[in-house]
């Protein structure tokens, strides 16, 4: 198969598409282009992977799961970063992107041997309904074209199991530096960034509850205090980023009900709320 072309399983059907994506051209030096954009923090790019693969495990546990018995898909997982920090801590991952050059960068990791990776051209995800216990996409959905953020909440949320997760990290757009540092960022050209608000909203649409909200990396260093402090004030919209998490009901029908509600309420919300930067 050439470069950028991509057989997978959709239930019984193999299908083949060829596609590229404008993360192609970052897969080699991805983490090299964040550690410019943040280094005037102190910190290394390692260390907001870290925080956020902390704050999954920490948030999972404490709803009552365990993640080590847990079948996971990293949504638009690129490079692989947040994979080699994960697999340890978790049952079985998997990782899916439309970049085949950031799958393949991804897959050369040692550290991610165990991860079963595959790419996809957008659209439907190549996986059967309630394939998994979580789905996380990690500063993703402000890649995907607007008038698609509904359609990808909803198939994140046909891939899950009843009672599954579906887990957003995004950029806060209310932060001032978060948007200075997309607005120098080459790859966030096509950002639209979207508030937890929106985020909510969609997930509503997807027939999903929300189950937690937390605004993260309020400051870039580490200590007990300033993890209380940030843990303190996660619901003000100050952190960089932002977390969603949602779990999809066991018993579907007053989820389907609210969610054609959800559905017209969130029409209106995506054409009256623009934090494209
Ligand atoms: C900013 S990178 C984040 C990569 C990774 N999640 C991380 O935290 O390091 C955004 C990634 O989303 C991917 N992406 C964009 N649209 C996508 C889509 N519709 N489905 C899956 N991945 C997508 C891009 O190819 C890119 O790898």
């Amino acid at each position: 198969m050439g470069q950028g072309s991509v057989q997978f399983q959709m239930g019984w059907i193999p299908m083949v598409a060829q596609m590229t994506s404008e993360f192609d051209a970052y897969a080699s030096d991805y983490r090299e282009h964040i550690e410019r954009l943040v280094g005037f923090t102190g910190r290394s790019h390692r260390y907001f992977v870290e925080t956020k693969v902390n704050h999954l495990l920490e948030t999972l546990t404490s709803l009552g799961v365990v993640p080590k018995q847990m079948r996971m898909l990293d949504l638009g997982c690129g490079t692989g970063e947040t994979d080699a920090l994960l697999v340890p801590h978790v049952g079985e991952l998997h990782g899916l992107d439309i970049s085949a050059a950031s799958i393949e960068v991804a897959r050369q990791r040692p550290e991610n041997a165990s991860v079963r990776y595959a790419t996809y051209p957008g659209g439907q995800l190549p996986y059967e309904n309630d394939t998994f216990d979580a789905v996380f996409a990690i500063t993703v959905l402000h890649h995907v074209p607007r008038g698609d953020w509904t359609q990808f909440c909803q198939e994140m949320t046909r891939v899950i199991k009843p009672g599954g997760f579906v887990i957003l990290y995004e950029h806060n757009p209310f932060n001032p530096l978060t948007r200075w540092i997309v607005s120098r960022c080459e790859f966030d050209r096509d950002a639209v960034l979207l508030s937890a608000r929106t985020a909510q909203g969609l997930y509503q649409t997807a027939g999903l509850c929300v189950e937690h909200v937390a605004h993260l990396l309020l400051f870039p260093w580490q200590g007990t205090w300033l993890r209380r402090l940030e843990r303190a004030l996660q619901s003000l919209s100050l952190g960089a980023q932002y977390t969603v998490i949602g779990r999809k009901p066991v018993f579907g029908n007053e989820s389907r009900t609210a969610s054609v509600q959800a559905q017209a309420e969130m029409s209106e919300l995506l054409n009256v709320e623009s934090c494209g930067t």
